[in-house]
């Protein structure tokens, strides 16, 4: 791949004198779906796929964008001094905005730069190939201009770009899973406070499979962040009644003990989502340390249907890839990941039964939806990195 990009490079920008190539995977969330802006718990991983870049300075201010997975939008500019968010700007609003974010907290950027892009991450898929673009870019700015700034410090600049930048109201989870990914383990985050431990995730005889939905998210963004507000309004009846800074601190028990202080039927059911769903991300790393790998799956499930029936994310598309790949034999667990809205799928599927989950799950989806799935089989791998 470097090569590739490094051939790339010289047609689109001329030559490849003092370029540097690196590397930040995408994401997926084993278990733990919007508990990150509600201080729960989280157990996503890093993939092998990504965001390769390859980045040279500038003398003057001037940043130049090319991305080959855009190839038709050709080479978009924009200057260090007016970085501001322009609908024909693009894919490039997500580089722009971690600059942007790098001098909000007082990191001053010294040149432009010409940077190439290129990702293997199936685009708009929810394993995070936007967060991976953000981690990606701040971590070639640290490396291009020696700013002091930690991979979490990547993290949080990431988020914060993505949250006033790009108007979503994101939580930490994708730019945390990429920015301090870890091969061959997931990350066990508690969002309340960022502390972490690397879960190793040893799949004997099973792999992770995703199934890409191909929906288009449409209006995903504008649902997630009512989704957010929601839990922001179900919080702030709760606090009535008790001392919680958020719902991630609840048992199940006390939720329901509380729950009548939620005024609206439909927001006690995305509290308890975030609740339970947060219970459940605390039990399957137990089951996972304790070789339980049955009972990981079956959390899996149940974070399927709780995002569907009380969430409320999920849609025909997503139901239908995981209901499909429950029907499965040789399927540990199977739900959606990442926000939802479509995007896709992470199944447990056991290594024999690989080629007749695919098989089977696509045939039935293109059945029912009309349009075909794409399936990928993936492996947990570590954070960004300069090739
Ligand atoms: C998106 C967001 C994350 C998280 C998930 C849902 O991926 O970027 O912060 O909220 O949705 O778990």
């Amino acid at each position: 791949m470097k090569e590739i990009v490094l051939k790339k490079f010289e047609e689109v920008f001329g030559n490849v004198e003092g370029v540097k190539v690196y590397f930040a995977p995408g994401r997926v969330n084993l278990i733990g779906e919007h508990t990150d802006y509600n201080a729960g718990h989280v157990f996503p991983c890093a993939l092998t796929i990504g965001t390769y870049g390859a980045a040279r300075v500038r003398t003057d201010r001037k940043l130049r964008f090319y991305s080959m997975n855009f190839g038709h939008l050709g080479v978009l500019e924009a200057d260090l001094d007016n970085l501001k968010p322009e609908k024909k700007a693009d894919w490039t609003n997500y580089p722009k905005g971690v600059m942007w974010a790098f001098g909000e907290k007082g990191y001053q950027i010294p040149f432009g730069m010409d940077l190439l892009l290129n990702g293997n991450i199936p685009n708009g898929s929810g394993l995070s190939s936007s967060a991976s673009v953000e981690v990606l870019t701040g971590y070639i700015l640290r490396d291009l201009f020696g700013f002091d700034v930690s991979n979490q410090d990547l993290a949080l600049i990431g988020q914060f770009s993505e949250n006033n930048f790009n108007g979503v109201n994101c939580g930490i989870m994708d730019q945390f899973a990429i920015a301090m990914g870890k091969k061959d383990h997931a990350i066990f985050l508690d969002t309340a406070d960022l502390s972490y431990t690397y879960a190793p995730v040893k799949l004997e005889g099973a792999k992770l499979v995703i199934a890409c939905s191909n929906k288009k998210r449409g209006l995903g963004d504008s649902k997630y962040n009512e989704r957010r507000s929601e839990c922001e309004t179900a919080l702030s009846e709760l606090q009535k009644v008790m001392d919680i800074k958020g719902l991630g601190e609840l048992t199940e028990e006390q939720f329901e003990e509380n729950k009548s202080a939620i005024k609206d039927p439909v927001r006690v059911r995305r509290a308890k989502h975030a609740v339970y769903e947060n219970q459940r991300t605390v039990h399957a790393v137990e089951a996972l340390q304790a070789n339980d790998i049955v009972k990981f799956g079956q959390l899996m499930n149940a974070s399927h249907v709780s995002l569907r029936d009380d969430y409320e994310v999920t849609g025909i598309e997503l139901d239908t890839l995981v209901e499909e790949a429950w029907k499965v034999e040789g399927v540990i667990g199977s739900r959606m990941t990442g926000a939802g809205f479509g995007g896709c799928t992470v199944s447990l599927v056991k290594d024999e039964a690989i080629d007749t989950f695919i098989d089977q799950v696509g045939k039935a989806y293109l059945a029912k939806i009309g349009y075909a799935a794409d399936f990928y089989v993936v492996e947990i791998g570590d954070g960004p990195c300069t090739l």
